[in-house]
Formats: structure tokens, C-alpha cells, sequence
């Protein structure tokens, strides 16, 4: 409530989105990691609203099922077939209880970067003049397609007129609506019974409140705000883009305020469900997806992508994509490793170049420093896995699990060939193939011992730089003979 005033938003996503040419409904495309309606809805929340109403028509189950998802007390209505924003917003009063009186905000499902602070101002201004209708607007360059906004000579605003329907006097306006309001309940719902669908695109457009609002003797007033991204609509790709990279900016800018350091922040994506302690650092090429959390004096990058990752304080991800993974504190992650969901690595242990991990718990301290594959195993803290040691985890049929007890020594190039398990303080010889279980403090060996033919490459190899190498090695030096 504000003033004592209920407040419900309404938001408008039934249109096609026909210009994305994408078989994915426009408000489910997404920015920063969320789609674009839950960025709209997040907003709508940030309200503290009694209500808050979708409509859908285009693709309603879908839309519908994501909005529900996300948000689960939203009221969803459909749109009847007759098109246009008054229609929509229309059907969406329906959904109202009969006893609602107070403000309803409008927003649009596809312009998402909209803040709960331009809102609140809106809804202050509004309820200070005690109007009927606020309506955002803002002043373009270039106005294009959008609906421009009538003053009379002192200013007053007397209406709004839609492209297709404006003159070339009118066109010339640069005063644009921004499609979001706030309107007097029943001042709004009075209007939309006397709109038709008489105008160049035969639809009852919700723009057309202004007028009849005034007609009877209400306030309509027109807030320009200075801030143009936040009522920056997504109809293309390429503004999807544009405003996928705002919002980064803006992400990115609130966590710099923060205490985070980002290297160069117009090289990092950052979603908005991301969190970043101060005195980490962000270096550029980094991709911070989903829930991932970031503590205090980390470094992440260059060059690295972490979806729903932790990493503790102090440690160190390079040059590596990391997916569902736990990083303790001062552990170190690359250059070039590929970490999939369920690997855990425990306080300073590392996972070093070319490693590939999954579904497996590394101990604190543990170290698999270079060119392995660990998968669907356990390694004990202060376990060392030799460079380019395999855990051959899959049978072809099923997966298995191997246990490797703290302090063990896995040889260079082991394979360990899984279920087996590798008792604490036991060691493996490099180039080991184990099948079987290794005794705690026990050396596994199962490749045979070394032996040498003498002068095997003079009789099977003659005349090669090989065999000549070998000549000249073994000519005796003076006086050796
Ligand atoms: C609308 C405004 C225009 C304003 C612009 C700002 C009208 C008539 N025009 O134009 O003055 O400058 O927004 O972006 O309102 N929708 C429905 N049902 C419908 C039609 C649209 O729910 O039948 C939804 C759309 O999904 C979208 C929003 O309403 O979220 C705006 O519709 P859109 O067709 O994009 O309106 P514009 O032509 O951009
Ligand atoms: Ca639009």
C-alpha cells in the first residue's frame, strides 16, 4: 500500500513477438539468465503489490507455465481474440476482485529492464496529483513506431497517438510513450468500456484511456524519465541484445560499487542471480551463470565460464569451465580444466591443467594436477594423482564409483579401473592398470618389469638415424677400450 492505496500491476504478454522469428515465445527469451517476463515479474514483486495479473494468448501454456514457475500467486487470464493493449489490460481487471479499488500499474512483459524505484516514483507523483492516469514517457531521437504523447500549448497532456495513426505534425513529437502507467481502477476500467477498435490497426488500444479519461474529467499526467533503457522494449534479436547488454552493465556496475573488481567489465557476463563478495576479482572473458557464489578474494579468469558454481575465498579458477561444482578456499582450478556437476574440491587442493572431473569429492589438500579424467569417485585429502591417471568409471553398461583414501599415491598414467578402491597411504606404479582393491600403505604394480634387447634396433632397424644415432653413441671414446 502506499498512501493507503492498493496497488495490482498488470502485465501485458499475450502479443506474438512476430519479429524475433523464433519458435520460442519472445517474453521467454532470455537476458542475464532469467527470461525476459521474469525479469518483468521480479520487478512487479519488488512492488509489494495485493495482485499481480498476467495475460497470455500467444503460446499461453508455455508462458503461463514459466510465469507459475517463477512466480506462483500471479493471476493468469487469457486475451479473447480481440487484439490490442486495452483489450488485454481489460481482461485483465476481470481477474480483479469486484472490491478492488486503488492503483493499477501496467507493465509489459517484453521491456524488462523496468525498476521497482522509477515505479515507486511514478506511483508517488501520480498519487501527489491525485491523477487518474501516469504515464512514462521519455524523449527520443529518434521516436520511430512509437506512440507519441499530445501536449496542449501549456503543456498539459491531452492524448496519445500511435504511429499508424498520427500526422506528420504529430510524428514529429519526441515526447514517446513508454507503455507503462498507472491508472485509478475504476477511472481505467470506465474508459475501457467506451474504447473502440476504430484506428489504423483495427485494435482497442489501452492508449486511448488518455483521452477518454480526460473526456471525463479526470487528471492524466505524463512522467518523462531520464533513464531511457528502462522502458526499452524487446521486439528483435538485435534488441534483445542491446538490452542483454544494459542489464550486464548495470549487474556488473552494482557489483564494482560492491567492492568486486572486474578487469574489464564490458568483457564479462554476469547474470543477475549471480553473488560476488567484495575483494574478489572478476578478469575478462568470464561467464558467471545461475546460482553461483563467489567469496572474498577469489579470482575467476581470464577465460572461464562457472554455472551454479561456489568458489570459496582465496581460490583461484583459470582458464576453465566449471558447471555444479564446490571449490573451497584456496583451492586452484585450471588452466584449461572442464568441471562437470558433483565435483567437489576441498580447501587448497587443485585441479590442475586438462583435467576432467565429475560427480567426485577431492579432499582437502588433494591435488589431480594434470591431464586426468576423474569421474564418480571419492580422493582423500592429500591424495595425489599422478599426470594423465584415468579413472575408467564406466563399464559400458554402468557406472561404478572408486574410492582413493587420503594420502594415497596414484602414479602417472595409472588407470583405475572402477568399482575398486585404493587404500590410504598405498601408491600406485606408474603406468598401473588396477582392477583389484590396494591395501592401505601397499605399492600396486601390474605392469611387467623392464627388459632390455641390446642392439635390437642395428638388427631390425639398419640404416636408419636411429641406428646411426645409436652407432655413434656406442663408439668407444680413446682409451676406454
Ligand atoms: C505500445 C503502445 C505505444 C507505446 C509502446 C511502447 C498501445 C496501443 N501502444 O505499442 O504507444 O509507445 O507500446 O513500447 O498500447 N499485448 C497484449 N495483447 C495485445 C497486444 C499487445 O498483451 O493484444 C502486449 C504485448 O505482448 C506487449 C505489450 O502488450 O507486451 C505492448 O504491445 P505491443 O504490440 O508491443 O505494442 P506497441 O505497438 O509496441
Ligand atoms: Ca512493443
Amino acid at each position: 500500500m502506499r498512501d493507503g492505496r492498493a496497488v495490482a500491476v498488470v502485465i501485458l504478454a499475450a502479443g506474438q513477438g512476430t519479429r524475433m522469428k523464433s519458435s520460442l515465445p519472445k517474453v521467454l527469451h532470455p537476458i542475464g539468465g532469467r527470461a525476459l517476463i521474469e525479469h518483468v515479474l521480479t520487478t512487479a514483486e519488488g512492488l509489494n503489490p495485493e495482485y499481480i495479473v498476467a495475460v497470455v494468448r500467444h503460446e499461453k501454456e508455455r508462458v503461463a507455465a514459466t510465469i507459475s514457475a517463477f512466480a506462483p500467486d500471479v493471476l493468469i487470464v487469457e486475451q479473447d481474440e480481440i487484439p490490442g493493449t486495452g483489450r488485454a489490460v481489460e481482461s485483465a481487471l476481470g481477474a480483479l476482485p469486484e472490491h478492488f479499488q486503488g492503483d493499477v500499474v501496467v507493465l509489459s512483459g517484453d521491456v524488462p529492464l523496468i525498476d521497482v524505484a522509477t515505479l515507486e516514483n511514478l506511483l508517488a507523483g501520480h498519487s501527489e496529483a491525485g491523477a487518474q492516469m501516469s504515464i512514462l514517457s521519455a524523449i527520443f531521437d529518434d521516436p520511430k513506431g512509437l506512440g507519441r504523447i499530445i501536449r496542449d500549448e501549456s503543456g498539459d497532456v491531452i492524448g496519445i497517438v500511435e504511429e499508424k495513426d498520427a500526422s506528420v505534425l504529430e510524428r514529429q513529437i519526441t515526447e514517446i510513450n513508454g507503455g507503462i502507467y498507472v491508472f485509478d481502477t475504476a477511472a481505467l476500467a470506465a474508459a475501457l468500456q467506451t474504447i473502440d477498435t476504430n484506428n489504423a490497426q483495427g485494435e482497442k488500444y489501452l492508449t486511448d484511456a488518455a483521452a477518454k479519461i480526460l473526456a471525463s474529467g479526470g487528471r492524466v499526467l505524463a512522467h518523462a524519465t531520464d533513464d531511457s533503457w528502462v522502458i526499452a522494449g524487446v521486439n528483435d534479436r538485435v534488441q534483445l541484445a542491446a538490452a542483454g547488454t544494459e542489464l550486464n552493465r548495470r549487474t556488473i556496475e552494482q557489483h564494482q560499487r560492491n567492492g568486486v573488481t572486474f578487469t574489464d567489465p564490458a568483457a564479462s557476463y554476469v547474470d543477475v542471480t549471480v553473488q560476488i563478495a567484495a575483494d574478489a576479482v572478476i578478469e575478462p572473458g568470464s561467464i558467471l551463470r545461475g546460482n553461483t557464489v563467489i567469496e572474498s578474494g577469489a579470482v575467476v579468469g581470464p577465460a572461464t565460464t562457472l554455472a551454479d558454481t561456489f568458489v570459496g575465498a582465496d581460490a583461484l579458477v583459470l582458464r576453465s569451465e566449471v558447471h555444479g561444482a564446490t571449490i573451497a578456499a584456496n583451492a586452484t582450478v585450471g588452466p584449461f580444466s572442464y568441471i562437470r556437476p558433483g565435483t567437489t574440491l576441498g580447501v587448497a587442493g587443485k585441479i590442475g591443467a586438462f583435467v576432467e572431473s565429475k560427480n567426485t569429492q577431492i579432499g582437502d589438500g588433494a591435488k589431480v594436477p594434470h591431464l586426468s579424467y576423474v569421474g564418480d569417485a571419492s580422493i582423500g585429502a592429500e591424495a595425489n594423482i599422478g599426470a594423465g591417471t584415468i579413472i575408467a568409471n564406466y563399464d559400458g553398461v554402468n557406472k561404478h564409483r572408486t574410492n582413493i583414501g587420503e594420502s594415497a599415491r596414484v602414479g602417472s598414467k595409472s588407470v583405475l579401473v572402477a568399482p575398486v578402491t585404493i587404500g590410504a597411504g598405498a601408491y600406485t606404479a606408474a603406468g598401473a592398470v588396477v582392477r583389484k582393491e590396494v591395501a592401505p600403505g601397499a605399492l600396486a604394480m601390474s605392469v611387467a618389469a623392464q627388459r632390455n634387447f641390446e642392439g635390437w634396433v642395428a638388427a631390425n632397424r639398419p640404416d636408419t638415424t636411429s641406428a646411426k644415432a645409436a652407432a655413434a653413441a656406442n663408439i668407444p671414446k680413446d682409451g676406454e677400450r
